[in-house]
């Protein structure tokens, strides 16, 4: 039989999450959920995102409709065999459905997303939730397109306890890894080899303290049907011990099922000339205007107002992976010699915002930062700054570059991962590339870019073209889109050629 027959041309697409913009973002996993779910549904599909209702989702400003009350949801425990939800409900602008998880206990009292103790029993339910959700026929997609280890569960479970039930016969799964760092709530670095989890065995109770070491991000690469990485780059680097984070010599086997789709951004979001959070709209042929920008963000942040001084920005997360340590002690360096300022905007590890309190010391009004989520000072960043700092030691798709370029910010980034598919080093003699690029992880490395950036900013003309580059580089998130629409595709044929497989299999063992 051919598998094309069986795909549906408009897919009913779940999307299973811990995160979508607007209701609750900590990473860039949230913006790929309320962006992606959108430019699939101005391509015809019927789109679902499906994540927790944690506390701090604000429901005076999203009215929610409760639309299933007492969801049932298995736990494998016999004291407690059964935690109990509701669903609610929301449909956005674009069309897109948001269903929420509510539990009491597990999502509405805490008030972060991540980073309790139970975050594997958190992650479950959410996981078995979801399964339980399509039970009730309220939506039985055709695909399950599941993100990072919290969902890793939920390809499993339908291979294993649900794989008699018919409701799921044509419930395909896609697994997306954002970030193969996170593999569950343990560090798998510091993994003693009792512990170790093989991705085979049955998943446990849900209040087993075996849960805790249950590897969700193996699982759902090897139950998915189709497995991708967030640029095409990462998908390549997780195949070598270097990037693979224990799960190379998994992925390998499996490079048949694996794909690489590049994150975009929503361009009517970001977009400097309808922009209202930011001081002065332009355009690409009004880079002028960005000066205004810029004397506002060095108001904002308490720095000399110059135009002449380079203005170099962070905005993230602050964590080891990006780099961030590397770029305080380079800036050190390079503020001795150049007329440049700094400006920080994302909270996260403690030891780097002692850094960053120690640069600011040392540069009083030429360092400025904000170590605390924000959803406008970006903005207000991105519009101002004449560069953004990206300087990962791995990076699996990133945003922020995207976004900064998108308001002629000019990106400094690593050669790898996502930051090697969406910038090209800039050609001084041909004027192309939109960004800077460097190739090792080193201070020597980076700093090499900073006094290339300082350079190129002396020659206007010049830096603007570069600008321009950046600002006319295109990844909005319709490319992308049609690329998941074929991923999608791909993981319904994999999935009736791996049944085939099967029956072939049983006819001939029996
Ligand atoms: C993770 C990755 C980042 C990626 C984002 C969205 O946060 O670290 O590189 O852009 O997920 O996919």
């Amino acid at each position: 039989m051919s598998a094309k027959k069986n795909i549906p041309e408009r897919k009913k697409i779940l999307m299973v999450a811990t995160e979508a913009v607007p209701y609750v973002s900590v990473g860039g996993a949230g913006s790929v959920m309320g962006h992606l779910s959108k430019a699939l549904v101005k391509i015809g599909h019927d789109v679902r995102v499906f994540i927790p209702k944690f506390g701090s989702i604000e429901e005076d400003k999203y009215p929610l409709e409760t639309i299933y009350e007492g969801l049932k949801v298995p736990t494998n425990d016999t004291n407690t065999p059964e935690l109990i939800c509701n669903i609610k409900k929301l449909v956005n602008d674009a069309g897109v459905t948001f269903y929420f998880l509510e539990n009491q206990e597990y999502f509405e009292k805490r008030a972060n997303v991540y980073g309790y103790k139970d975050d594997s029993v958190r992650f479950l339910l959410l996981s078995r939730g979801v399964i339980e959700f399509i039970r009730t026929g309220i939506f039985v997609p055709d695909v399950i397109h599941c993100n990072d280890w919290h969902t890793g569960a939920v390809p499993n479970l339908l291979k294993t306890t649900y794989k008699q039930d018919s409701i799921f016969d044509d419930v395909h799964t896609v697994f997306t890894i954002h970030n193969l760092a996170y593999q569950g709530n343990f560090d798998h670095r510091h993994m003693s080899e009792l512990e170790y989890d093989d991705g085979s065995s049955d998943i446990p109770s849900f209040f087993s303290p075996r849960t805790e070491s249950l590897n969700f991000m193996k699982r759902g690469i090897i139950y998915a049907d189709a497995v991708n990485a967030v640029s095409k780059s990462y998908a390549r680097e997780i195949l070598t011990p270097e990037f693979g984070e224990g799960l190379d010599k998994i992925l390998l086997p499996m490079k048949s099922k694996l794909f690489g789709i590049v994150n975009g951004i929503d361009y009517e979001e970001f977009n400097p000339l309808t922009d209202t959070m930011i001081e002065k709209n332009y355009d690409v042929r009004s880079l002028d205007k960005r000066q205004d920008n810029k004397k506002a963000l060095q108001k904002e942040f308490g720095l000399e107002i110059k135009d002449n001084s380079l203005l170099l920005g962070f905005v993230g997360r602050l964590d080891y992976m990006k780099g961030v340590d590397m770029a305080i002690s380079v800036l050190r360096n390079a503020m001795k010699e150049y007329d440049i300022q700094f400006v920080e905007i994302g909270a996260g590890d403690w030891s780097l915002v002692e850094m960053l309190e120690g640069l600011v010391k040392d540069f009083p009004k030429r360092v400025g930062i904000h170590p605390y989520p924000n959803f406008t000072l970006p903005r207000m960043l991105f519009s101002g700054c004449d560069c953004i700092l990206y300087p990962s030691r791995f990076e699996p798709c990133g945003i922020v570059q995207i976004e900064a370029m998108r308001y002629g910010a000019v990106p400094i980034v690593r050669n790898v991962g996502g930051l090697s598919d969406t910038v090209e080093n800039f050609d001084t003699i041909k004027r192309t590339g939109n960004g800077l690029v460097f190739n090792e992880f080193s201070e020597f490395s980076l700093y090499g870019q900073i006094v290339r950036a300082w350079e190129l900013f002396q020659h206007k003309e010049v830096w603007r073209s570069l600008q321009r580059n950046a600002m006319n580089s295109d990844f909005s998130w319709e490319h992308s889109a049609q690329e998941y629409d074929k991923l999608y595709e791909r993981a319904i044929t994999l999935r009736i050629q791996n049944k085939e497989k099967d029956k072939t299999m049983e006819s001939i063992v029996s």
